[in-house]
Parts: C-alpha cells; sequence; structure tokens
C-alpha cells in the first residue's frame, strides 16, 4: 500500500478539524483577526459589583462560547464613557453594550421609572414577577421602539440613604439637606422635594468628590455601590430604607445586534441568560457581604428604619402617586395596582402606624440586615 505524503496528512487533518470533526476551537490565537467581531461594554461601576463582574463573566463566556470569534471588552469605572454620554455611545456605534440604571433612562424612556417610586415593591422576587409578566413587556416595548435590544435585566439591590449630617429617621430629618440623584428620573427628584430636601442630578463618577468637599450632603445607593466607591468614608450616617430598587438593563443597538451572524447572536444571548441567573445571585451575595463590611468599618452609623418610620415616609411621599401616574399613563398604572398584586401599593396609607408591630432598633444595628426581601421588618407591614 502506497504511503500518503506528510503535507497531504497534515492538510486532511486541518480539514478534519475545521469542518467542525475535530474539538471547538477555544483558543483566540487561531482565530484570524479579522474574523473578530468586537464588542465593547462601557459601564459606570467599579469592577467588583454585581453588574462589573457580570460584565467581565459575559465577556469570558462569549469568548469561550464562540470559539474566539467574539472579543468583548469591558470598560468599567466611566473609563470610556460616564452617565450621560453612554446612550449616545450605543447610539453612534462607539460602544456595543451598556448597561444603565433604570433610573437613567428616566428621560428617553420615562416609564423605567417605576422603579424609583420609594416603596413600590416588596422584595427583588417581586420585581422579577413583574419584569416577567406586564409590566416587564411594556417597559421593553418602550425600549424596541427607540431602536434598542434590551439582553437582559440585572439587579443591584435596594437603595439606602447615606448623608453626613445627621441620622435620617423621620421625614423631617430631610430637611435643608441637599442629595445627589442620578440622572434623568423626575420621581428621584421630587421624591427629595416632598421630603424638604434639595435633589441634585449627577453623574456616578463625581459623586464621591461632591460629598467630599461637601458641595452635596448625602446620597442615595445600593450597599454594593456605597463600598465599592467608599461612601461610607466621608458618610457617617446610613439609613436601611429599601425604599428603591436599583437595577440594570443591558442592552444593544437594534441595527447592531440584529446584524450579527444568527449562530454568533443566538450564543450570545444563551451566554447572556446564564449570566444574568448568575448575576442576579452575586448581587445578593455581594451586597450581603459589603452591608458586614459596613458594619465592620465603624465609620458609619446604621440605622435600620422601623415599620411606624417606613409609615411616616410613605406619608410624606404620598404625593408621587400622582406623578408616577402621568409618567406611566393610565393603564400601565392601573394595572400595577390592580392585577399585579402588590407591586405597587396604593393602599398603603390606609395602614395606621398603631397597627403595625413594635420593633426595636438603635442607631448601630449588628447582625445581619435583610437587604432583598424588602427589609425583613417590613414584611409584617401590611399594604
Ligand atoms: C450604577 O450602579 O450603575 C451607578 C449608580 C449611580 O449612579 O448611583
Amino acid at each position: 500500500m502506497k504511503k500518503t505524503p506528510l503535507k497531504i496528512s497534515i492538510a486532511l487533518l486541518v480539514i478534519f478539524l475545521l469542518t467542525g470533526c475535530g474539538e471547538r476551537i477555544e483558543d483566540l490565537e487561531q482565530v484570524a483577526p479579522g474574523e473578530k467581531i468586537v464588542i465593547k461594554f462601557s459601564h459606570v461601576v467599579a469592577e467588583d459589583t454585581p453588574k462589573g463582574l457580570a460584565a467581565k463573566k459575559f465577556a469570558e463566556l462569549a469568548a469561550k462560547r464562540t470559539g474566539g470569534r467574539v472579543e468583548v471588552q469591558v470598560f468599567p469605572n466611566s473609563t470610556l464613557y460616564a452617565d450621560g454620554e453612554e446612550m449616545n455611545a450605543l447610539r453612534s456605534g462607539a460602544v456595543q453594550i451598556i448597561a444603565p440604571s433604570t433610573s437613567k433612562l428616566g428621560d428617553m424612556f420615562p416609564r423605567w421609572q417605576v422603579f424609583d417610586m420609594p416603596y413600590a415593591f416588596e422584595s427583588v422576587d417581586e420585581i422579577h414577577r413583574a419584569m416577567n409578566g406586564s409590566m416587564g413587556k411594556t417597559l421593553y416595548g418602550d425600549l424596541e421602539k427607540g431602536g434598542i435590544y434590551p439582553l437582559a435585566f440585572w439587579d443591584n439591590g435596594f437603595k439606602q440613604i447615606t448623608n453626613r449630617v445627621r441620622p435620617l429617621v423621620h421625614p423631617s430629618d430631610f430637611r435643608g439637606l441637599t442629595f445627589r440623584i442620578m440622572i434623568n428620573s423626575r420621581i428621584l427628584e421630587e421624591q427629595f422635594r416632598l421630603l424638604g430636601a434639595v435633589p441634585v442630578q449627577m453623574r456616578f463618577n463625581e459623586v464621591y468628590d461632591a460629598l467630599s468637599s461637601r458641595a452635596v450632603d448625602g446620597q442615595e445607593n445600593t450597599v454594593s455601590n456605597i463600598v465599592t466607591q467608599k461612601f461610607h468614608e466621608i458618610q457617617p450616617y446610613l439609613t436601611v430604607s429599601n425604599h428603591g430598587f436599583m437595577g440594570y438593563v443591558v442592552m444593544a443597538d437594534q441595527k447592531f445586534w440584529l446584524g450579527l451572524p444568527p449562530d454568533i447572536r443566538a450564543k450570545l444571548e444563551e451566554v447572556m441568560k446564564e449570566v444574568t441567573d448568575w448575576e442576579r445571585e452575586q448581587a445578593m451575595i455581594i451586597n450581603e457581604r459589603d452591608m458586614k463590611v459596613l458594619q465592620e468599618s465603624g465609620k458609619v452609623k446604621i440605622h435600620l428604619q422601623t415599620p411606624e418610620e417606613k409609615w411616616e415616609w410613605k406619608r410624606a411621599l404620598a404625593g408621587l402617586e400622582k406623578k408616577l401616574e402621568e409618567i406611566l399613563g393610565a393603564k400601565m398604572f392601573s394595572e400595577l395596582n390592580n392585577n399585579d398584586k402588590n407591586v405597587l401599593s396604593s393602599q398603603y396609607l390606609r395602614s395606621s402606624p398603631t397597627t403595625l408591630p413594635r420593633i426595636e432598633t438603635s442607631l448601630v444595628i449588628m447582625g445581619s440586615i435583610d437587604l432583598f426581601s424588602g427589609c425583613s421588618l417590613t414584611r409584617e407591614f401590611s399594604l
């Protein structure tokens, strides 16, 4: 029998591997640079946060599962684009994925401000149910009509309030103080006004300097953002109020995304789904971990809001429901109230503080604090 020359054997082996009969190519070095699809993913938070870690994980898995055809480059900490610049960067094609907090969509997609409505949601589960139901459909529909391709809804967690002046226990404690708020949300602006404070819209990357120079007195944020930005080192008072939710819409430009090769798009969407489940777990773990960091830092006095105080805050904020109705439109507003039980608790003012259970708290709380089931203490608070 005639021997096959070495050169032919190598050629046959290459054909065998390239036609998919061999192992999948997972080594980026084997992919010609021209074949690579580069996706720039820009965000504004630190790497060691739920969003920061999930963006990195998405990049890793995207490269792996597409055999190196996709390279996701992650730009954290506003290094590429800051708040207010991200959306334009996405639309112009300067970046391909962003993940702004829902509040920041308020100017272009006002109904996303529903998450800014204080005490509208009692738990993260309730939010996920609403996003899987008619509320999510309406909100995603708004983005799609605006040329955005929503890829996922990622959690951070419920927001808490910090300030440098005094403990924030009653609404009257807010009087005269200035608070940084996220850009583009009329609900957040009104929230602080109704509490007697002065809201100041500001980009995330400017907050630390504004707090340390005392340009503003306080801010609201999740525990993971407070710790990674070191706000607690210059803000001696924190109230665990769980009053509003901070979530993210991971999004791409519609034209760009639909223009991807279908097999690549399918793989990336599969990866995004997997990363979203992971991100939601991490959000819980990281915020709980960072709550311990706050407790152990000795730098911040933590006040856990009682049900009575929550009721007082809600009373002070009651005017917001009218504003939210204007923003959402009568249909979505009434759907939230009537169909998606518990999503929006317009009846809350009918509860009387005298019917609420008394819970002892002190200014410095040790032990575990529930940041995800809508503050464990408030679960007994019947809405
Ligand atoms: C973010 O988590 O993306 C930033 C939140 C903020 O602007 O406070």
